[in-house]
């Protein structure tokens, strides 16, 4: 009775055993790095009190024995967190794969020893990481598979070059390249080797630079650079250069040496690797917009009326192709009565001249010069005619030509009516100066050639086979009032006298 009563107690009063000599252990994996703990009951007698606990790792090294972990060459970083009432769990931290092998618990009582028959066996293992598949396009799927070697199955996080990675499988981007390892959760420090996730994708970020931003001037040399990212890189092949619409060149830059205004336009370049991109194989560069400056070209210079009358006004026009537009135009007036034929005199500004009241002094060969920021250029020479006396506007002549035409007509009747008449006389009737200024040659305007020819008449009966000619010289006086007034030249004064040759030729007699 008293025996059944002791063996209650015993059994339900915690720290006292059944009274065996016992040892349970039970065998581990460990991953590199991590902590484990080698599970460990022990049991003794009732009635010892346990006054020493040992783990001895059997040591293969030239003579195999048991070894106290604390004697081992190189001890594990161990730590018993067992107690003296029947566990004895020994803790080792950062395990190393040396700390491989057999593990056994031996205690010592206040009568006797106690070993256990039975070893733990510690193995230890890696994390191993493999992403699938190591080459990825942009846009595919990716996962993440790490191994851990050991039968448990214990919780993995990941991480992108140290960065913790949210999900094992993902559609991969370009960002998501890099060395991935994996990590038992909540033993974050000891990770597997690292594995690389290459991530190949369509060019991006394509963009068309050019040496020169500011100012092309005509002449330079620009040079155009294509540039992006892409894996794998793009190659020379795989550049080209457009103008709108129009291919240019292959390769990642080209140079023009001397450029005009015609290679002005829109820029853009193309790039393209094995990748394609939601089925884009070509990615487009932002356009880039070429404007080469030049100074003017083309100048040429208008007359408004391309003829004038004495007293009207005329207005002289530049016009010019220039980038950036001309902003300034100077007028020239060549004075081709001038002995010196070099006399340039400068007789105004702006894009229109306008001459008002004018006079015979005041035509001759304009020119204009345009510039800009870049440059300047002549115009080509404008004549400025004035219209003589004889010659009235267009229409003018139109009417008197009409006239003309119906006075020849009853003339040439008149004629007809009176021939027989008048070549029974065989006179000449009349001797009236009916020649006027017939010609004037534009290029001779202040030198008028008047050819007055005078029908042969009975009292100036000439011998010669030649007509007759009678040079009058006549002299015009020079008046300050026909100097423009923007004309400010002392050439001016240098000026010889106009000068009108009249050239009257007679009529040989019949
Ligand atoms: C100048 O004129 C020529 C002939 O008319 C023409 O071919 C050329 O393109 C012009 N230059 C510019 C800059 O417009
Ligand atoms: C002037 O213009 C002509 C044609 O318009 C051009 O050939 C020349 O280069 C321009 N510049 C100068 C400085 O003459
Ligand atoms: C000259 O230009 C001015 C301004 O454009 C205009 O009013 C005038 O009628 C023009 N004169 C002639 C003769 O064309
Ligand atoms: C334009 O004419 C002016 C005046 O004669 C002269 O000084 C200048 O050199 C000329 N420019 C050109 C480009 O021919």
């Amino acid at each position: 009775m008293m025996g059944y009563f002791i063996l209650m107690i015993l059994v339900f009063t915690p720290g006292v055993w059944s009274g065996y000599w016992k040892v349970t252990l039970k065998s581990q994996c460990a991953l590199k790095g991590t902590s484990v703990v080698i599970k460990c009951d022990y049991d003794y007698p009732y009635g010892h009190t346990v006054t020493e606990v040992h783990w001895l790792k059997w040591s293969v090294t030239s003579q195999p024995k048991l070894v106290p972990l604390s004697d081992l060459p190189s001890p594990p970083d161990f730590k018993y967190v067992g107690n003296k009432y029947g566990n004895c769990d020994l803790k080792i931290n950062n395990v190393r794969p040396m700390d491989e092998g057999l593990y056994y618990f031996s205690f010592v009582t206040t009568r006797d020893t106690w070993s256990s028959k039975y070893s733990a066996h510690l193995t230890v293992r890696e994390l191993t990481a493999f992403v699938r598949p190591t080459t990825v396009s942009e846009g595919y799927n990716v996962r993440l598979i790490c191994e851990s070697g050991c039968p448990s199955r214990p919780g993995i996080t990941w991480f992108r070059d140290g960065q913790r990675v949210s999900k094992p499988q993902f559609w991969a981007r370009r960002e998501d390249a890099g060395t991935y390892q994996c990590a038992v959760v909540g033993q974050e420090t000891a990770r597997s080797a690292s594995v690389a996730l290459n991530v190949h994708y369509a060019p991006k970020n394509v963009t068309l630079s050019i040496s020169s931003p500011a100012d092309i001037v005509r002449g330079s040399s620009v040079t155009f650079s294509c540039s992006c990212e892409a894996n794998p890189p793009v190659t020379h092949e795989g550049y080209s250069l457009y103008k709108g619409e129009q291919w240019v060149s292959l390769g990642q830059t080209h140079t023009i040496f001397d450029i005009q205004p015609s290679h002005s336009g829109l820029y853009h370049c193309q790039a393209t690797n094995s990748i394609s991109w939601m089925g884009i194989d070509v990615v487009k560069s932002t356009e880039i917009h070429l404007d080469v400056q030049y100074e003017p070209m083309n100048v040429s210079g208008s007359v408004e009326p391309q003829q004038v009358a004495e007293g009207g006004s005329v207005n002289l026009t530049c016009s010019s192709v220039a980038n950036p537009a001309a902003d300034s135009y100077t007028w020239y007036w060549r004075r081709t009565h001038s002995a010196n034929s070099n006399s340039i005199l400068q007789v105004g500004s702006g894009q229109m001249l306008s001459l008002h009241s004018v006079e015979a002094s005041h035509s001759g060969l304009y020119f204009c010069q345009a510039r800009n920021s870049v440059g300047e250029n002549n115009s080509t020479e404008v004549l400025l005619t004035m219209e003589t006396m004889n010659q009235g506007s267009q229409s003018h002549l139109i009417i008197a030509g009409l006239a003309g035409l119906i006075v020849l007509v009853a003339l040439v009747t008149a004629l007809l009516l009176f021939w027989k008449k008048l070549r029974a006389q065989n006179a000449v009737s009349g001797s009236r100066v009916n020649g006027l200024i017939s010609s004037v040659r534009e290029d001779q305007l202040d030198n008028i050639y008047a050819n007055i020819t005078v029908p042969s008449s009975p009292p100036l009966t000439s011998t010669s086979d030649e007509a007759d000619v009678i040079y009058s010289t006549v002299t015009i006086k020079h008046k300050a009032t026909n100097v423009p007034p923007h004309i400010k030249s002392k050439a001016e004064a240098e000026e010889e006298d106009s000068v009108i040759y009249a050239a009257v030729a007679k009529s040989r007699g019949s």
